[in-house]
């Protein structure tokens, strides 16, 4: 069996704890060459297609296949299990089957989605949004990391032809039910006292880049009347994010990176980007809102400017209720729990019947090192997920 503890050493990050593992560097790279060896062990055929997602075929790939799989990418600084459990599981899940007997009398495959979390280019469910249409490829091709570089650059330095990728209509015709298994991310299992749940919905969700200008200048020199300090006004921002989600039905707001310019301590910024994350049941996109004419005004109270840039979004998900309700079927009814984190599920869902299993995480901390699962609950993890395969794949 393949468990997690084989990846243990793949792209630890001693500065900030926990996991950096960003889409085609070298930690990434790692994990595709142990997922493709892992999966070839298995006797699966392997591809990656033509946006860098990995797909691993039980058989002879085709059409209308069950299809399980997460991402193996993290945050800056996450946990072992966010992305990479869903694989791990996957893999035992056909090594149950296998010792079971069972012969799937569908397609089947397991896919790795590159770049979900957006680490590296800011764009969350990059790989699924790619295959699905869901991102225009040519906006895909130009995002670019903190050196600058271009996804489209990158693809070319991994070996992949950028000009191939977007929608992928053959390989979306391929899936006929995707299941994402995945760590839970907060306390619901732990409060209900059991290991599996099933996946109802996700929050709509987005992130946003406010870019404050002012005038840099000397930190000892400049009389405080005569200041442009754009950091006056992100600090604001910080602090009506907060407020604006506090007064929001389910809302959050999060304001996670801040990155002035030149960002020197005796060095007024001359710019200051503030990256806020928004999610909400239904009004995600009127917090913004809100939040824009509010940065608009403390930009002006300070003499500088701001300007806003919306790097992705995507409304509420309703999984399939069929699908979900079958999979509770299976899994002794185990209780369904709403997503406040985003998946590449979320956005298959759009296209295909979708459906996610969350196992419990005794912490219900998650995008940190204190992310876990104890290993009974992993194990119970793969048996949902190989019961639910089996039932799908029949
Ligand atoms: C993905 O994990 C997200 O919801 O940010
Ligand atoms: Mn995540
Ligand atoms: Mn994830
Ligand atoms: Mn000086």
């Amino acid at each position: 069996m393949s468990t997690l503890a084989d990846i243990a050493d793949i792209g630890t990050d001693p500065r900030r704890g926990g996991y950096s593992r960003h889409v085609f560097d070298d930690a990434e790279r790692q994990l595709r060459e142990w997922f493709v060896e892992q999966a070839q062990r298995r006797g699966l055929g392997v591809r990656t297609d033509a946006n860098t997602n990995i797909w691993a075929w039980w058989g002879e790939p085709g059409d209308d296949a069950v299809v399980t799989g997460s991402h193996l990418d993290s945050v800056p600084g996450g946990g072992a299990f966010d992305g990479p459990l869903g694989v791990t599981s996957a893999l035992q899940a056909i090594d149950i089957l296998r010792a079971r007997g069972f012969h799937p009398q569908r397609p089947f495959a397991v896919v790795v989605f590159a770049e979900e979390e957006g680490g590296r280019f800011g764009v969350p469910c990059l790989g699924s949004k790619l295959l699905t249409g869901q991102i225009d490829a040519d906006r895909a091709r130009a995002l670019r990391d903190v050196d600058g570089n271009t996804f489209a650059e990158a693809m070319v330095a991994f070996g992949a032809d950028p000009r191939r990728s977007g929608r992928d209509d053959a390989a979306l015709r391929r899936i006929g039910q995707f299941v994402e298994l995945h760590v839970e991310q907060g306390k619901g299992l732990v409060h209900q006292e059991r290991p599996i749940a099933v996946a109802d919905s996700i929050l709509g969700h987005g992130r946003w880049r406010f870019r404050f200008r002012g005038q840099g200048n000397h930190a000892g020199a400049t009389l405080i009347d005569d200041r442009r300090d754009p950091m006056l006004p992100a600090a604001q921002l910080v602090l009506a994010a907060r407020r604006t989600a506090e007064a929001s039905a389910g809302g959050r707001a999060t304001v996670g990176s801040i990155v002035p310019n030149p960002g020197g301590t005796n060095v007024i910024a001359s710019a200051v980007d503030v990256y806020l994350d928004a999610r909400a049941p239904r009004r995600a996109r009127e917090m913004v809102d809100e939040l824009s004419a509010r940065a608009a005004e403390c930009a002006a109270e300070e003499g500088c400017e701001v300007d806003i840039a919306e790097e992705s979004f995507g409304d509420t998900v309703h999984f399939d209720t069929v699908l979900r309700d079958r999979i509770r079927g299976v899994l002794d009814g185990a209780p369904a729990l709403a997503s406040g984190a985003g998946h590449d599920a979320g956005i298959l869902a759009a296209e295909r019947p979708s459906a996610m299993l969350f196992v419990r995480n005794p912490t219900g901390i998650s995008h940190a090192p204190e992310e876990h699962v104890e290993d009974d609950d992993c194990q119970k993890g793969s048996l949902a997920l190989a019961d639910v395969l089996a039932e799908l794949a029949g």
